[in-house]
């Protein structure tokens, strides 16, 4: 069993790649496996018309959602929404049914915590048949890192950690408590950012 981890950023340095280090190191200590997947810059602008014929890069990015058992996914927030590199790639999803009962964790960390981003997040992958399990915004006051470049602050690393155990905890969760999610993060949605 296999969580792959998604850092949405492109840069080599970077808070949302720190967070999933948390999150990583964590799933070690549960005893799953994790991979990471951090090629967004090599996936192809969205084509629908590619939709069954994806671009080298891109066909890899899908194969590896496809053979993941859950994903991790930490992404920057940029101008209000989810990096655009992050949803062109949740596009290339859309009718794989690659994420479909799959539990997902979704982080945001950079200057506000991500909220709206996060919720880009929470829609798009719920639409596509996903189980939010948790979600963690980290803003900036909670990316203070050691020399090394691991995040320092205890309330942040103790928040990635629980989050990724609930991660572990619904791979094997019933159909039951999987449908009640299901119904708790679609009420959410449909409150809207108002009731977030
Ligand atoms: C062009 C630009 C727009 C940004 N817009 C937002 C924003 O709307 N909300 C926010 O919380 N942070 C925003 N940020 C800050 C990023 O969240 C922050 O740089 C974050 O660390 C990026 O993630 P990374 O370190 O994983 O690359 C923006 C940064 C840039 C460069």
């Amino acid at each position: 069993m296999e969580v792959l981890t998604v850092c949405g950023s492109l840069r080599p340095v970077s808070a949302n790649g720190a967070a999933l280090a948390v999150v990583e190191a964590a799933l070690v200590v549960a005893g799953v496996r994790w991979r990471r997947f951090d090629g967004f810059g090599a996936v192809a602008p969205f084509d629908a018309g590619l939709a069954d014929d994806a671009p080298g890069p891109t066909q890899r990015w899908l194969d590896e959602v496809n053979g993941a058992a859950a994903l991790a996914v930490a992404a920057p927030e940029y101008a209000g929404s989810l990096a655009g590199v992050t949803k062109n790639a949740l596009d290339w999803l859309v009718g794989t049914a690659a994420v479909y009962e799959k539990p997902v964790l979704i982080v945001s960390a950079g200057t506000t915590g991500g909220r709206f981003a996060r919720e880009e997040l929470l829609r798009t992958l719920t639409w596509q048949g996903a189980f939010v399990v948790a979600e963690v915004g980290v803003p900036a006051e909670g990316l203070k890192a050691d020399p090394e470049g691991r995040l320092s602050v205890p309330e942040t690393v103790e928040a990635l950690q629980a989050a990724a155990d609930e991660l572990v905890a619904a791979l094997s969760e019933s159909n039951e408590r999987r449908a009640e999610r299901r119904e708790a993060v679609q009420a959410r949605l449909a409150r809207g950012l108002s009731g977030a």
